[in-house]
C-alpha cells in the first residue's frame, strides 16, 4: 500500500460488520438444522476462508460481497478434516471443533492460527469442552474431539476469554443440561452471537455479563440475523481523523461501543461529538500525549491499541500505552521508530516521547491492525510511505484504502 501523506481527511464512512462476531456466527450456523442469512458480513479474508471451511463441512454458503450478504444451509453438512492451510489463516478456526463435536459428537481442526501477538494458547477452550464431556488430544498440530453427547456443566475461565466464551456457549447450546460460565467475556460480539443463537431456539441469558448461563436444546433452527458493527473498523477511521486533522462521520455505528475510543481521543484534545448511529471526530494541529491501556471490554480495546499508538506519537509531550493481553503486540514498533518515531519497548508498556513529524518510508506489516497504524502513520506522517504485508490488513479491513481514499487520502494498492 503506497501513502502520500499530509492530506487531512474530510467525509462520511460507514463502518463495516464487525470481523470477530460474523467469524463465530458463521460457525454457529453449522449447529441448526435450516439455512441462515447473515447481513452486514465484512468482505475480508477471514470471511472468505471461513466459507471455504463452511463448504468443505458439506454446508451450502454463497456469500454475496456486495451485499454484505452470506447464506448458509447447512442440512447436508458432515465432521470433515479441515486442511492446515485454512485453519492457520486465522484465529478463529477454533470455533470448528465445539460446533462440530455439539453437532456430529466429533471433530478434527487443526490449531488456529491468526496474528502473531503472543503465545495465545487454548487451554481454555479445551478445559471448557472437556468439562462439557469431550474427550480431546491435540496430536501432529491438530485438536481431536470426542463425545457421545455433550452435557452442561459450571465453567469457570481462569481468564477472560473472548474466544472462549463463545466457544463455550456454541458448544453447551445443544448439550443435555445446563452450563454456566463464570467470569464470561462481555464484549458486545458475545451478545451478538448469544443473540443469534436465542433466535434459532436456544436458551442463552447474561450474555454481557460475566456469568452466562447456557440451557441446552434439542435442536436449532435457522434464522436472519444482521451482524453488530465493527468497533474497531470504525475506530481505526476515527483515528485516522484525529492523526491527519481532519474531520471524518463513521456511520452506522453503537456509539456506547466506542465509549473508550471516544474518551481517549478528547483526551487527546479532538472534537468527538455522536449520536443514534454515528461518531464524528474534528481536530486540528498535534494531539496531546495520555496513557492508553488495554482491557477487556468496555475497557480500550487492545485491537485499537496501535492505531492509538501511531497517534500517539505524533503527540505533544510523553504517552504511556500499556497493553495487558498480548505479550507481542508491540512487535511493529521498530517499524514506527522507521519513520521517526521515539518509542521505547519497557515490558507490557511502551514510553512514547512525541515527535512533530514521521517521515514516510517502506515499512513491514506484522499483523492487521499494526498494519492499520502503519497506514495511519502514513497519513499523518510526511512523504510516501509503503506498507508491505498488506495480506495482514485484507484479513481484517474492508477496502481499507478505497474507503480512506473516498475521505481524500493518497493511498494505493499498488497492485490496483
Ligand atoms: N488466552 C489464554 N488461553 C486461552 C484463550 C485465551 O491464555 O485458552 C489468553 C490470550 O493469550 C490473551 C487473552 O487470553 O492473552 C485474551 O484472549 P482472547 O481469548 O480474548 O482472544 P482471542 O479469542 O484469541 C479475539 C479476537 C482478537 C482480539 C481478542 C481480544 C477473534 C477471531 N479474535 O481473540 O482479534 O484481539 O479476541 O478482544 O475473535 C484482531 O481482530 O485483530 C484480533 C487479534
Amino acid at each position: 500500500m503506497r501513502i502520500q501523506g499530509g492530506r487531512p481527511l474530510a467525509g462520511t464512512v460507514r463502518a463495516s460488520g464487525r470481523k470477530n462476531a460474523a467469524l463465530p456466527l458463521m460457525a454457529a450456523t453449522l449447529l441448526t438444522t435450516g439455512p441462515s442469512t447473515l447481513d452486514n458480513v465484512p468482505a475480508i479474508r477471514d470471511v472468505f476462508a471461513f466459507c471455504e471451511m463452511l463448504r468443505l463441512l458439506g454446508a451450502d454458503a454463497e456469500y454475496q460481497p456486495a451485499e454484505h450478504r452470506l447464506y448458509v444451509n447447512p442440512s447436508d453438512a458432515a465432521p470433515a478434516p479441515i486442511p492446515h492451510r485454512l485453519a492457520r489463516s486465522m484465529r478463529a478456526s477454533y470455533y470448528l471443533v465445539g460446533v462440530q463435536l455439539a453437532r456430529f459428537g466429533r471433530a478434527e481442526v487443526p490449531l488456529p492460527g491468526g496474528d502473531r501477538i503472543g503465545q495465545r494458547p487454548v487451554d481454555q477452550h479445551l478445559k471448557a469442552l472437556r468439562a462439557l464431556g469431550a474427550e480431546i488430544t491435540v496430536e501432529q498440530g491438530c485438536i481431536r474431539a470426542r463425545a457421545e453427547r455433550l452435557h452442561g456443566a459450571d465453567i469457570y475461565l481462569d481468564l477472560v476469554s473472548v474466544g472462549a466464551t463463545i466457544h463455550t456457549m456454541l458448544a453447551a447450546v445443544l448439550a443435555e443440561g445446563t452450563t454456566v460460565v463464570h467470569n464470561a467475556a462481555r464484549e458486545p460480539h458475545v451478545v451478538d452471537v448469544a443473540q443469534f443463537l436465542n433466535a434459532c431456539g436456544a436458551d442463552i441469558t447474561g450474555a454481557g455479563t460475566d456469568a452466562i448461563r447456557v440451557r441446552g436444546a434439542g435442536a436449532l433452527c435457522g434464522t436472519a440475523h444482521t451482524v453488530i458493527s465493527d468497533d474497531i473498523d470504525a475506530a481505526t477511521f476515527l483515528i485516522a481523523a484525529a492523526i491527519t486533522g481532519g474531520d471524518v462521520t463513521v456511520q452506522q455505528v453503537i456509539p456506547h461501543h466506542l465509549q473508550p475510543i471516544m474518551a481517549k481521543l478528547r483526551e487527546a484534545g479532538a472534537r468527538v461529538e455522536s449520536n443514534g448511529n454515528w461518531v464524528r471526530v474534528t481536530a486540528a494541529g498535534r494531539p496531546r500525549g495520555l496513557q492508553v491501556t488495554t482491557l477487556p471490554y468496555p475497557g480500550f480495546p487492545t485491537d485499537a491499541q496501535s492505531q492509538m499508538m501511531a497517534l500517539l506519537a505524533l503527540a505533544r509531550g510523553q504517552s504511556r500505552v500499556t497493553e495487558t493481553l498480548y505479550e507481542d503486540r508491540f512487535r511493529f514498533v521498530p517499524e514506527l521508530v522507521r519513520m521517526g518515531a521515539q518509542l521505547r519497548v519497557e515490558g507490557r508498556s511502551t514510553l512514547i516521547t512525541g515527535v512533530s513529524r514521521l517521515d514516510g518510508c517502506p515499512v513491514e506489516a506484522t499483523d492487521i491492525r499494526a498494519g492499520a497504524a502503519l497506514i495511519l502513520a502514513g497519513l499523518g506522517g510526511r512523504g510516501t510511505t509503503t506498507v508491505h504485508g498488506i495480506a495482514h490488513v485484507e484479513r481484517g479491513y474492508e477496502n481499507l484504502a478505497g474507503r480512506l481514499r473516498a475521505l481524500g487520502a493518497d493511498i494505493a494498492r499498488e497492485d490496483d
